[in-house]
């Protein structure tokens, strides 16, 4: 393992590659020569692996036809439950808790329906205000389709300082009114991690339901959603875990919960044996395959296939390790080169609070963000300040943060960005 004291020189960074235990992970990826890639939070990048898997099933079509439901080099029948066995490590669940299904919102929407359960006047859902706008979205439709006003009934948790959530706030938000709670993993824009063990306690303490949106964590941090008791999660592939552009997404049922019938219910939920009887009652699996609806989107889990792989070889305490010792790395860099230029780390400094990326405040965040693009480093932003940069623990070397870092103190002494408008892009 790397060493933990800090030097801002290009050797230090040159021997911290050499020790990196995972550096072998790196050569699987399709890294381009003049582009160093920061945004891995957003969209993880191609491993061989991956395309492989992708590639074979596109065989197993041209080869089996309608057979590759059954034949082939991964059966499509059983390939969301085969996934979710090699997801569940990244989660901390059984293989029967986790399914590959659907995408990050449909399962929210799915989860809801199932898990909010109004009574009496424990009537309203519990979220955030800083959380991602699709789930809000999914939320205020939940609410409405019940029958109930989204404004009265969905509740946001405020952040003190615009950046960051207290488990106090949220545990004092959790009154008797709350039927349901649902808290990302990890925030998207400062990369804090929520006390996912205490706040799923102190929801139970209460009678409470409780899910978390799992998209800016998995893949990047250990969970233990068994252990820690968490009714549902939810997440996507596409981030972290590599799965590609539009990756089917994952979600996690704890098994306390099996056997209830899904909100959302569709023939795919179905006991695999009993599916094809085609009856008209629905016998659902005792899983959490039950919480599938449709045909799984057999080329859009392909590439699950070579990339859970990875993960499984690389076990997700190394990532964790590498992750959070390389992002320190980025913020002792920055502190180091980038002093007098304004930026601000939004994101936790202690290990335990911060998830798989580092957030630079400036006022001119789009338009830094446009200059590091010209400059062949990809980063993401995030309106209206906020620079999200994100070391990957299997494909970023420690050359290349140092390599970022003088880039941006150069465009930043040479204020380069003032040659751009200060708007954001369409996508990132
Ligand atoms: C935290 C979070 N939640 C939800 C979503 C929406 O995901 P999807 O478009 O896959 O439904 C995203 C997408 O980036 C996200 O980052």
């Amino acid at each position: 393992m790397v060493s933990d004291h800090f030097l801002p020189t290009l050797d230090y960074a040159e021997q911290l590659d050499r020790e990196d235990s995972l550096s072998r992970f790196r050569a699987e990826f399709y890294l381009k020569p003049d582009s160093i890639y920061m945004d891995g939070n957003s969209l993880g990048l191609l491993s061989r692996r991956a395309e492989r898997t992708l590639l074979e099933a596109v065989a197993d079509w041209r080869e089996h036809g309608i057979d590759g439901w059954t034949q082939g080099n991964h059966p499509w029948f059983t390939l969301s439950e085969s996934l979710g066995e090699l997801s569940a490590p990244l989660v901390g669940a059984s293989p029967e808790e986790v399914i590959v299904t659907g995408s990050t919102t449909v399962n929210l929407h799915q989860l809801v329906a199932t898990f909010y359960q109004p009574q009496g006047t424990r009537t309203k859902i519990l979220a955030d205000e800083l959380t991602f706008p699709s789930d809000i979205y999914a939320l205020q439709s939940q609410l409405r389709i019940r029958g109930y006003d989204p404004d009265t009934h969905l509740i946001r948790v405020k952040s003190r300082d615009g950046r960051f959530l207290e488990e106090e706030d949220i545990i004092d938000a959790m009154t008797d009114d709350i039927a349901l709670i649902i808290l990302p993993t990890v925030l998207y824009r400062s990369g804090q991690v929520l006390d996912m063990q205490r706040l799923t306690a102190e929801a139970h303490r209460r009678g409470i339901f409780i899910g978390f949106d799992g998209c800016h964590s998995v893949g990047a941090i250990p969970h233990s959603f068994s252990e820690w008791d968490v009714d549902f999660a939810y997440w996507c592939n596409y981030k972290y875990v590599n799965g590609g552009p539009g990756s089917v997404g994952g979600l996690y049922v704890n098994r306390k919960h099996f056997g209830a019938n899904p909100g959302l219910a569709g023939w795919f939920g179905s006991r695999k044996d009993k599916q094809f009887d085609m009856e008209h009652t629905l016998t659902p699996a005792e899983t959490a395959g039950a919480y599938q609806i449709g045909t799984p989107h057999v080329l859009s889990l392909a590439p699950l296939i070579g990339s859970l792989e990875m993960f499984a070889e690389a076990g997700i305490e190394n990532i964790r390790r590498k992750s959070l010792h390389i992002n320190r790395y980025l913020m002792n860099l920055i502190e180091h080169e980038l002093a007098d230029y304004g930026l601000f780390i939004g994101t936790p400094g202690e290990d335990a609070r911060r998830g798989g990326h580092v957030s630079l405040e400036h006022e001119e965040a789009a338009r830094i963000c446009k200059a590091l693009k010209k400059n062949g480093v990809i980063p993401d932003f995030r309106a209206p300040n906020v620079i999200r940069l994100a070391p990957i623990a299997l494909y970023t070397s420690y050359t290349e943060v140092w390599k970022v870092v003088q880039i941006l103190k150069k465009i930043m002494a040479e204020e380069q960005y003032k040659l751009y408008p200060n708007e954001r892009e369409v996508v990132s």
